[in-house]
């Protein structure tokens, strides 16, 4: 747990923390207003508490995509996910389920938004429409993930890179009949390989970049050994001390760094309930996943062969 003393002060808005580790709301601040000073605490908040909520914000698309442009210079324009195209917002997600759906929905994976991607999002801000009773969604930090990880892990997960390919995203779950969809992601699939670990583009703090979404296989490892590791990876996020749980109203806004966390969209139990939420995200050309791999593993070693540095596992 951090020390509060160490932790940001806020000017423009009140933070109170949901978990010592990740999640907070902030209140006192209506996201259409925002200025630049004030952005500048935002993006601050979001890289220490992972996720950031706000409630009775009813944004418009517009104002949606105005506090996206805080974060990245683009916005994402979803490859095979509806959007809000035909109503002149390409940017605009349309997370939907209706009562006429048969189908499994594809929100209840542990990921990273289009992790796919030469440029995956930075941040994505969600807003609910309807949200039934038990349609929560929940995070996990990425980042706390690696730092939980024991010393021969962290060794492990700093020398690999995984192959993130759109199409596992169908192949690797259950979807019911996902044929039509399986020809969709494939005609506009996206693959890329990015370190198992990266350095946070805005911290610079050591982050697991994995998640159970894109995932294909760890680089150049046999499908045996890679899903050996996978598992790995994916238990961690399921650790609950590293998770919070945002229990939606109508109108609320929930901010995610994209690189520090992993999301899941609880969805199991929703019967014939309808459920809509709107998306917006940013990415930028200059920001990618990447590692200062010999610097990472300089920086873990260090404390067991440096004298006068704490053992290894001191905080
Ligand atoms: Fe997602």
């Amino acid at each position: 747990m951090r020390n509060s003393a160490h932790e940001p002060q806020f000017k423009h808005f009140k933070v109170v923390p949901t978990t010592p580790t990740i999640g907070a709301t902030i209140e006192g601040l209506h996201l259409s207003e925002l200025t630049d000073e004030s952005a500048a605490e935002l993006r601050t908040a979001l890289w220490r508490y992972g996720v950031l909520f706000a409630r009775k914000q009813n944004l418009s698309f517009d104002q949606m995509k105005a506090v996206a442009y805080r974060f990245g210079d683009q916005l994402e324009k979803h490859s095979f996910g509806k959007t809000l195209v035909e109503q002149g917002h390409p940017e605009v997600l349309l997370i939907e389920r209706l009562q006429s759906d048969k189908a499994k929905t594809t929100t209840d994976i542990w990921h990273h938004d289009v992790s796919a991607r030469a440029n995956p999002n930075i941040m994505s801000i969600l807003q609910a429409e309807v949200v039934p009773f038990g349609a929560d969604t929940m995070w996990s930090s990425a980042t706390a993930a690696f730092e939980r990880l024991p010393f021969a892990l962290k060794q492990l997960f700093l020398n690999i890179d995984i192959d993130h390919d759109t199409l596992y995203l169908m192949l690797r779950h259950d979807f019911g009949d996902a044929s039509m969809a399986i020809e969709k992601i494939a005609g506009l699939r996206e693959s890329n390989t990015h370190p198992a670990v990266i350095d946070h583009p805005f911290t610079g703090r050591p982050t697991l970049f994995v998640g159970n979404g894109y995932v294909k296989r760890v680089h150049g490892y046999t499908a045996e050994l890679s899903e050996l590791i996978l598992k790995i990876a994916s238990e961690m996020t399921k650790v609950p001390e590293l998770q919070v749980r945002h229990q939606w109203q109508p109108g609320d806004v929930a901010l995610w760094d994209n690189f520090g966390t992993v999301h899941y969209g609880v969805t199991a139990d929703l019967g014939d309930q309808v459920r809509r939420l709107h998306r917006v995200a940013a990415w930028s050309p200059s920001v990618r996943p990447s590692l200062d791999r010999d610097r990472a593993l300089r920086a873990l070693v260090a404390p067991r062969v440096e004298p006068g540095l704490r053992a290894v596992g001191a905080r």
